[in-house]
């Protein structure tokens, strides 16, 4: 019979064997699947894995805090976190495609990574959080291009290193399960999927700090009111973007010209399509209240309500 308990039992047997004494690293991004990988392998063999956590600065907010809360402090893992925020602001100045923007960010993340393994001795394995899915999609052309435009941090193909996949029998649900039954929280078991190149993708057009502060600030307000009136599980993304328009506005006696904040949320299976979600509208007035009074710079704010197709999810 399978269960997640038997399951885990073989896994752990199977990584002992095949690792021996000797090391791995994982590259960890807060994300489930490499979260459930790093617990399932930390598990197994101990202080023999290290992470890396590459922070961008494109991630929510305290959102690298959180998880070197989860992995050092509570799980006590090796796990290097790299603070690379200004590296990654710099190679997007200027930069305004979108295309352009992940493909510096897939890079950087490659070359982030490589210096810090490269700083590692004796490494001999590098953990994936593959699925059966990422498996049986990449089989066709359409996945295989959606894959490579979507998988930032692909790792460099001269690393020498032997993959362990051990999660590349199962399905995302299974993959929940099996982090709920290592200790990982909710907040990471149930985390909504977010993109690897992260908020840089929600702010239109050029990456600035200040515009990355505003699409932080007011997607902590919608999750904030989200969670609260208890709707995270039924919605399958939900966002805010900084559609890097202004417009006039009224504040006391004068006039304001300020962004435009979006809020995105839908409903999906799988992510191929989806619908816009019908938030109550008295949460939407929460949030919309909130985001003008608290943030910086913002004089209005807009609910996306268009499905996929036509629209993508995100907006770029
Ligand atoms: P779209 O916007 O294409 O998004 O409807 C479908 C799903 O994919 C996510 N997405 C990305 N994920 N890198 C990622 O890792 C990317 O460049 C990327 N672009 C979109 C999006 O958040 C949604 O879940």
């Amino acid at each position: 019979d399978w269960t997640i308990g038997n399951f885990i039992e073989m896994e752990l047997e199977k990584i002992r064997k095949e690792v021996g004494d000797k090391k791995v690293l994982c590259a960890l991004s807060g994300g489930v699947d490499s979260s459930v990988v790093a617990a399932l392998i930390h598990k197994a063999i101990g202080d023999q894995l290290t992470c890396i956590f590459v922070d961008h600065g494109l991630l929510r907010k305290n959102e690298g805090d959180e998880v070197m809360k989860v992995f050092a402090e509570d799980f006590h893992m090796n796990i290097i976190r790299v603070n690379a925020q200004e590296r990654f602001l710099s190679k997007l100045a200027g930069v305004a495609d979108p295309e352009k923007k992940r493909k510096i960010i897939g890079n950087e993340f490659i070359y982030v990574f490589d210096d810090e393994a490269s700083k590692l001795k004796d490494i001999d394995y590098l953990a994936q959080g593959t699925l059966y899915t990422d498996i049986i999609e990449s089989g066709t052309e359409t996945a295989q291009t959606i894959k490579s435009h979507h998988n930032v941090g692909g790792l460099p193909e001269d690393m020498q290193f032997k993959l362990i996949e051990p999660l590349d029998t199962l399905f995302k649900d299974e993959v929940r399960a099996l982090g709920t039954e290592l200790g990982l929280p909710d907040h990471i078991v149930w985390r909504q999927p977010f993109p690897g190149p992260g908020l840089a993708i929600r702010v239109l057009g050029e990456v600035t700090e200040e515009k990355l502060e505003i699409v932080r600030e007011s997607d902590w307000i919608l999750r904030d009111e989200i969670a609260k009136a208890g709707l995270e599980r039924d919605i399958w993304q939900y966002f805010t973007v900084l559609p890097n328009i202004k417009s006039v506005g009224v504040m006391g006696d004068g006039r304001t010209y300020d962004h435009t904040i979006g809020i995105r949320a839908v409903t999906s299976i799988d992510g191929m399509t989806s619908d816009w979600a019908r938030i109550p509208f008295e949460v939407l007035e929460q949030v919309s209240r909130r985001i003008v009074n608290d943030v910086q710079n913002v004089n209005r704010v807009v609910y996306d309500i268009t499905s996929k197709p036509p629209a993508t999810i995100e907006w770029e």
